[in-house]
């Protein structure tokens, strides 16, 4: 966001044409917002554990009135993209694959 004219917000004063960047990276690795950034755990975002995350606090699209506006398309073709490779290809583990 390029701001248009200074303003403070809680204290912090953003001057006039300053660039504000959400540091995603960050946020999504903080283990104080997300536990176990690092670890693969496709079960927080279940129906059940997707509920309690903030929506400011995961982004992956950005968030407000210009998020992405390819989001579901994006995310469609992923799981099109995923069925494809499943029905394709079989997986199975090797010696080095860490199992945890
Ligand atoms: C995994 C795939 C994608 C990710 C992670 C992603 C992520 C993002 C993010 C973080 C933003 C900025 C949002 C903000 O400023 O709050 C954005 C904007 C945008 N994305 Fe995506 N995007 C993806 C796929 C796509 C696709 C497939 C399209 C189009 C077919 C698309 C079109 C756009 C457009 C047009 C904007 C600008 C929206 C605006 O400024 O109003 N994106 N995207």
């Amino acid at each position: 966001i390029l701001y248009p004219k200074t303003v403070e917000i809680n204290g912090v004063v953003i001057p006039k044409d300053c660039v504000v960047l959400v540091p995603t990276w960050t946020l999504h690795r903080d283990p104080e917002i997300c536990s176990d950034p690092e670890e693969f755990k496709p079960e927080r975002f279940s129906k059940e554990n997707k509920e309690s995350i903030d929506p400011y606090t995961y982004m992956p699209f950005g968030a407000g009135p210009r998020n992405c506006i390819g989001m579901r398309f994006a995310l469609i073709m992923i799981k099109l993209a995923m069925v494809e490779i499943l029905q394709s290809f079989t997986f199975s583990v090797c010696d080095e694959t860490e199992v945890r």
